[in-house]
């Protein structure tokens, strides 16, 4: 399902925002001039990565500091261990798209 999440004014470079569809909370990030959208909640123990702290392509949960690399949901910190989904993510006409299950 393609959902608009936003504008594209809505995300300043280096930034986070947080996104509900159908229910559903994703982290959008904003680095380097792309557009990433990953699973909101940490796969350690649901800390909300929208409210996390982001340097370079990494999120830093802010819960217990796991970290994330924003373009692919990898865990490249611990304590978690299983990667958040990361989904696909276009810009047209000044909004955020994003390609949700
Ligand atoms: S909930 Fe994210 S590190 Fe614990």
């Amino acid at each position: 399902m393609r959902a608009d999440v936003g504008g594209e004014g809505d995300l300043q470079e280096g930034g986070t925002k947080c996104v509900a569809v159908n229910q559903k909370a994703y982290a959008l990030f904003k680095v380097a001039g792309q557009i990433y959208c990953l699973d909101n909640a940490c796969t350690h123990m649901n800390g909300p990565l929208c409210r996390g702290r982001v340097s370079g392509f990494v999120v830093t949960c802010p819960l217990h500091g796991s970290r994330f690399d924003v373009r692919t949901g990898q865990v490249v910190g611990a304590p978690a261990r299983i990667p958040v989904h990361s989904y696909p993510v276009a810009v047209q006409g000044g909004r955020i798209w994003a390609e949700l299950p």
